[in-house]
């Protein structure tokens, strides 16, 4: 590699470096709890289907019904009670369809389905951190 690959390389490198820093920089972070199914009607939709990964919003990210459509890329970071290994390795994005009425008891009320992809419904609750996806 020349002198010029060696400066491209490194500015490629720089440039990835900030993708991944602002795309840490966008996580938030929260709690997520479960309902089980059936996951319709929804206040966002009614009666249509938006199949299993979905999600209730809280008033942390419902904003009067502008969350309904968004989706959320979903991890688990960690326990919120004293259950054992509640976190499964990565992630799932789900689609936010309904409300999670006040007081809601995580941040995310994710759908059966969607939540025991990321986390042991055992738990019943967990950390998450959740970015536009
Ligand atoms: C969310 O979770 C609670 C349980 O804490 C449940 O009662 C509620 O109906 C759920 N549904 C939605 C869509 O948020
Ligand atoms: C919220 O969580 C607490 C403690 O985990 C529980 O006692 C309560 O029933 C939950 N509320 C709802 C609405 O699910």
């Amino acid at each position: 590699m020349g002198a010029l690959g060696v400066v491209i390389h490194g500015f490629i490198m720089v440039i990835i470096a900030i993708c991944l820093m602002s795309e840490a920089a966008n996580a938030e972070q929260g709690t997520a709890i479960f309902y089980d199914p059936p996951y319709i009607p929804s206040a966002c939709y009614g009666r249509q289907n938006h199949g299993v990964l979905v999600a209730g919003a809280s008033d942390a990210i419902w904003r009067n019904r502008a969350a309904c459509g968004k989706k959320y890329r979903v991890t688990c970071t960690g326990g919120a009670n004293l259950a054992p290994h509640p976190c499964k390795p990565g992630n799932v994005v789900v689609e936010i369809v309904d409300y999670c009425s006040s007081p809601c008891n995580g941040t995310i009320n994710l759908s059966r389905d969607a939540f025991s992809k990321i986390a042991d419904p055992v738990a019943g609750k967990v950390k998450i951190e959740y970015s536009p996806a």
